[in-house]
């Protein structure tokens, strides 16, 4: 018995780093994976790999593309038990370096999108028990990282909308769960890019050296906890990952 078997997940941002981590570990406990993602390439060669796995082509802060991806998976399967809101990126450069359109690129890819993707797939999920959000937050949106206030915006963002979706399941009576996680510096495409485009004595890359990277692992299994039964206890909060980054 899988913790998630027959269960269908749909994990945005699925081609590569945590997303591709998050769609291996849910396969591997029984879920009907559906990854989307910009990448075709990739996310067609990660989806090869999973048993049962597929990629749909989607573009997050489409509300369109949303609209499509949502019909296909509910047109294959009925509903969607599981919505991991992860796909992201990043954009460096300060309050007085960054561009308005590097702003706005961020809080689409992020914050609208996070929005999107509740709406448009809480209307399918099943209200027996099995339906559970997972939005991707990051540290960034807890504590202040000069070199990112747009990510930062978006991810802080992310934490507050969870929690307003979280009581509207309540209220409604749906019995579906909706939680962010919070990771900190993790290894994956994204912090290898923030590697090679900060300076090493960048504080936000020295206060990831001084508290170790971690693996998409540690944040894939939180994810999977928060989509079984095993999290059933568990809505409206943020989980912070970060190997106590946040504490000091
Ligand atoms: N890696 C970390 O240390 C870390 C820390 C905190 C939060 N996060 C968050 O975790 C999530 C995954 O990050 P990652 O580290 O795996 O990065 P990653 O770059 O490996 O993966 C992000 C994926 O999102 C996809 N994506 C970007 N724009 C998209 C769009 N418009 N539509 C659809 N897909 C799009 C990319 O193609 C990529 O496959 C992100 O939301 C990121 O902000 C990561």
């Amino acid at each position: 018995m899988g913790r998630l078997d027959g269960r269908v997940a749909l994990i945005t941002g699925g081609a590569s780093g945590l997303g591709a981590e998050d769609a291996r570990v849910m396969a591997r406990e029984g879920a009907r994976v559906v990854l989307t993602d910009v990448q075709q390439d990739q996310g067609e060669k990660v989806a090869a790999e999973i048993p049962g796995a597929i990629y749909l082509r989607h573009d997050v802060s489409s509300e369109t593309d949303w609209q499509k991806v949502v019909a296909h998976v509910v047109g294959l399967y009925g509903h969607i038990d599981i919505l991991v809101n992860n796909a992201g990126l990043v954009r460096f450069g300060t309050i007085e370096e960054m561009s308005f359109a590097d702003y706005k690129l961020q809080i689409d890819v992020m914050l609208d999108s996070t929005f999107l993707g509740c709406k448009y797939v809480i209307p399918h999920m099943p209200h027996d028990g099995k339906g559970s959000i997972i939005n991707m937050a990051s540290i960034g949106g807890i504590k202040g990282i000069s070199a990112i206030p747009a990510y930062a915006a978006a991810k802080g963002g992310i934490i507050a909308m969870t929690r307003s979706i979280a009581i509207h399941c309540r209220e409604q009576g749906y019995h579906i769960r909706v939680n962010s996680i919070a990771p900190g510096g993790i290894v994956t495409p994204m912090t290898a890019q923030a590697v090679a485009a900060l300076d090493v004595e960048d504080p936000g890359l020295k206060q990831n050296r001084d508290h170790g990277m971690g693996q998409p692992a540690d944040i894939a299994n939180m994810v999977l906890y928060l989509a079984s039964d095993e999290g059933r206890h568990i809505t409206g909060t943020n989980i912070v990952i970060d190997n106590g980054e946040t504490i000091g």
